[in-house]
């Protein structure tokens, strides 16, 4: 073990103990690279608010997710190598399969939240059909837990099999009534996008009832760090992650959004352009 290893890992060794000292409950594992340890669990509420099996559901929860992106992992390793063919060229073979894997690892992927200790799956398990799988929870709260324990949206989880179905918002003379446009109260309408799936996908990542990331970059900066990254190149191309982050980034993405130090900024990763974004639109 060199040096430079060897501090890290007394860095990350420091930060788990620390953590197991200021907080009581449980810290789920982690997987990959040291950050701040989450803070100690916000619990204003009166006794009987928050249901008293939550931190022993929240860990089911986790090792749940923990072990479907496991399997994701060994399905990705699996897969035989796509090849590259036709005019224009497309993926064949395993192309398709290699989107859904993706899809699936970043679905558990724990990382992708601030205190990487909750999945976009922790709120939508497809058993509980894509909404929140916790009993208890869904008798009380029903709002979830976010990554901040125990900040709670003002909802429960939406599901959403829907989605990728709905056309852009619009009126219907006939009817007189307003169709389309994703989310509860149709506010991804697609207008722009001309897609009100691919508008509404923008939101969850930072949405503070969410992941509560405070910056869309963050999710490009833990993809760049994921152990999947290699499998992401492959279906969005080489260089879709060559981006430098600041060396203050992952800091940045351990603070939930709406944070007051970052104020009015919604975009706090000052991170340099990507080469794909280069050439003028
Ligand atoms: C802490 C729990 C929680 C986590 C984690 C979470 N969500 Fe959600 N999700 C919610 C809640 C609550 C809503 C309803 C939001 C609203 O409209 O107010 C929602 C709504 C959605 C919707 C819209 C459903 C609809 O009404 O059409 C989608 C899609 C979605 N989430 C995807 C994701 C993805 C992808 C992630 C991971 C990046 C994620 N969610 C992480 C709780 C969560």
């Amino acid at each position: 073990m060199n040096r430079r290893r060897l501090i890290a890992f007394l860095r990350t060794f420091a930060i788990v103990v620390l953590a197991l000292m200021v907080v009581p409950q449980a810290v789920p594992a982690q997987r990959a690279a040291p950050s701040p340890p989450p803070p100690t669990p916000y619990n204003p509420y009166p006794p009987g608010i928050l249901p008293a099996d939550l931190q022993s559901e929240l860990d089911r929860v986790s090792r749940e997710v923990n072990l479907l992106f496991q399997q994701a992992l060994a399905e990705s390793r699996a897969l035989p190598p796509p090849f590259l063919t036709g005019q224009p060229p497309t993926l064949q073979g395993s192309g398709v399969q290699m989107v859904q894997t993706l899809g699936k690892l970043m679905n558990y992927d724990m990382n992708m939240s601030p205190f990487k200790n909750v999945a976009c799956a922790s709120c939508h398990m497809p058993y509980a059909g894509f909404s929140g799988p916790i009993p208890s929870v869904n008798l009380t709260m029903i709002a979830y837990p976010g990554s901040f324990r125990f900040r709670a949206n003002k909802r429960t989880a939406q599901r959403y099999t829907y989605s990728p179905w709905y056309p852009v918002f619009q009126f219907n003379a006939t009817q007189q009534l307003f169709f389309g446009g994703n989310f509860w109260d149709s506010r991804a309408t697609g207008y722009l996008l001309q897609n009100p799936d691919a508008e509404q996908a923008q939101h969850p990542p930072v949405d503070t009832g969410e992941m509560g990331l405070p910056d869309t970059a963050c999710i490009a900066f833990r993809l760049s760090q994921a152990v999947y990254r290699p499998l992401f190149e492959q279906v969005w191309g080489m260089g879709s992650l060559d981006i430098k982050f600041p060396p203050d980034t992952e800091k940045i993405c351990a603070t939930p959004g709406g944070a007051a130090v970052f104020g009015t900024d919604t975009t706090p990763v000052k991170h340099s352009t990507p080469s794909w974004r280069a050439t003028p639109r």
